[in-house]
Formats: C-alpha cells, sequence, structure tokens
C-alpha cells in the first residue's frame, strides 16, 4: 500500500501571479502577463476598472499616479487618454513605454499567452453604476476569452452577486484581508465557492471549516512559500504571489 505523502506546496495550477509577475515587471501590463507565463505559470490575477467613459482597464489604483509616468484620476480619463501614457518606467527604465492595458487588450494577450484569468473587480468611488461595471467585465469575458478559464474575485460582495446573475457559472471568490465571523453565510448568499484570504489571516479552522463546507480556499499575496508550507496539507488550494517561480519549483 503506498500511503500519500503531504502536500508541501500548491498544485502547478493552483500558483496566480498577483497583478501578473509584478515581482519582476510592471503589475497589471502585458510584460507582467508574459512574465509569469514565461515562470510556467498558468493563472494571473488582474485588477479592473472603468473610466469615465466606461472603458474597462486593468488597473489597481483609481488613479495611475503610481503606475505610470502622468497623473490622472480613473473617473476623468476616457480611452483616448491611454495612449501614449507609460505604464513600466515607474517600475524599470526596461519597461519604458508599456502600456496601461485596457481590459480588451489584456485577454487577447492572456489567451494567446495561453494563460488563464483571475479577473479581479475594483469598486472605486468614481464608479457610479456597479450594472455597467459588471456588464462590461462580462461582456468582454463572454466575447473574447473563448479558450481561458476564469475565475471571478472581489471584495465587493454585490459585484460578485452580480456576476452571478449575469452567468451563474462563473467560479466567484470573495476577497477578505480578514475572516468575517459570518463568512460561510456570505458565501451562500452570493452564492460564491471559493475564499481567497489574506495568507496573514490563514487558520487550520478555517481550512478544516471550508473543506467540510465544499468551499476553496486560496491564499493572497504571499512571496515566501516557507510559510504556506503548513497549510498545503490541511487542504489550502492555491496561491495569489508577486513572484510564481517561487511557488513552481
Ligand atoms: O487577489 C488578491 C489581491 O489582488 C487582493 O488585493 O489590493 O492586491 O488587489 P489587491
Ligand atoms: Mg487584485
Amino acid at each position: 500500500m503506498t500511503i500519500p505523502l503531504p502536500r508541501t506546496g500548491p498544485a502547478r495550477n493552483e500558483v496566480q501571479a498577483h497583478r501578473g509577475a509584478s515581482a519582476v515587471a510592471p503589475e497589471n501590463t502585458i510584460a507582467a502577463f508574459r512574465a509569469a507565463a514565461e515562470q510556467g505559470c498558468k493563472w494571473v490575477e488582474l485588477d479592473v476598472a472603468l473610466l469615465k467613459d466606461g472603458t474597462a482597464v486593468v488597473i489597481h489604483d483609481a488613479s495611475i499616479d503610481r503606475c505610470s509616468s502622468s497623473r490622472g484620476k480613473l473617473g476623468d480619463m476616457v480611452a483616448a487618454d491611454l495612449a501614449g501614457i507609460d505604464g513600466g518606467s515607474w517600475f524599470s527604465e526596461a519597461f519604458r513605454g508599456e502600456a496601461l492595458p485596457t481590459l480588451a487588450l489584456a485577454i487577447d494577450r492572456l489567451g494567446e499567452l495561453g494563460l488563464n484569468v483571475n479577473v479581479e473587480i475594483k469598486q472605486h468611488a468614481h464608479h457610479t453604476s456597479l450594472a455597467q461595471l459588471t456588464e462590461t467585465v462580462h461582456s468582454h469575458l463572454r466575447q473574447r476569452a473563448r479558450h481561458t478559464e476564469i475565475i471571478i474575485s472581489s471584495f465587493d460582495v454585490e459585484a460578485l452577486k452580480a456576476m452571478h446573475r449575469l452567468d451563474p457559472s462563473y467560479e466567484l471568490a470573495m476577497l477578505w484581508s480578514e475572516l468575517p465571523g459570518d463568512w460561510a453565510e456570505i458565501l451562500t448568499s452570493i452564492p460564491a465557492t471559493t475564499i481567497h484570504l489574506n495568507y496573514k489571516a490563514l487558520s487550520f479552522g478555517l481550512l478544516e471549516e471550508a473543506s467540510h463546507r465544499g468551499i476553496k480556499v486560496r491564499a493572497w499575496t504571499c512571496n515566501a512559500p516557507h510559510l504556506l508550507v503548513p497549510f498545503w496539507g490541511a487542504g489550502l488550494a492555491g496561491v495569489i504571489t508577486d513572484n510564481p517561480s517561487l511557488f513552481l519549483t
């Protein structure tokens, strides 16, 4: 009889590059997605938000100030304003001229790279309509992501509920920095099958209860594999990391 050894790391298909391989390339750019693919990663996480004209863009913040050499709030910008913005040199001169991608461009490139995508829907103060945000994301995915596996994640319960109404087959992941006491009820209300939790808030109790309920748990944003070693054998499903290569050895 062979007794399986406890897992000491994630399955290859359960390593997600956070904002792309953002340790080695500017976050949420095609360069970061390409770097993830080059590391052998199968999934990227990206953040999506809307400009004033409804264009879906891949960016974490509500402004372009931190991740470009220009300044501006997403809520004041339209698609034409993205032209010529340098989203790379803030990270390294080697990436000067890297675009701030639209969601449309990102999905197309991810498809070409053979990468699956965890789309994190950001809910910013300048967004005037949750329906516009979620319907835009959904229509991009439906039209462009034909050969791409998809996870939808958000810190916003209502965004996940809206995505479920648009397509009940989406894998929905509730994002939490800390686990609320009523986490199971919240998941049921969406309904969602997955938790994406700050790795610092992981516990064996959660993993046991989640496993009992058929809920998948992934940890973000961990760049130190040894910190997660105790949790793989306890049922942790996956990791979201800036540096996938650390988990893909
Ligand atoms: O998907 C996990 C992670 O992206 C959540 O936090 O702020 O990096 O988008 P943040
Ligand atoms: Mg994110």
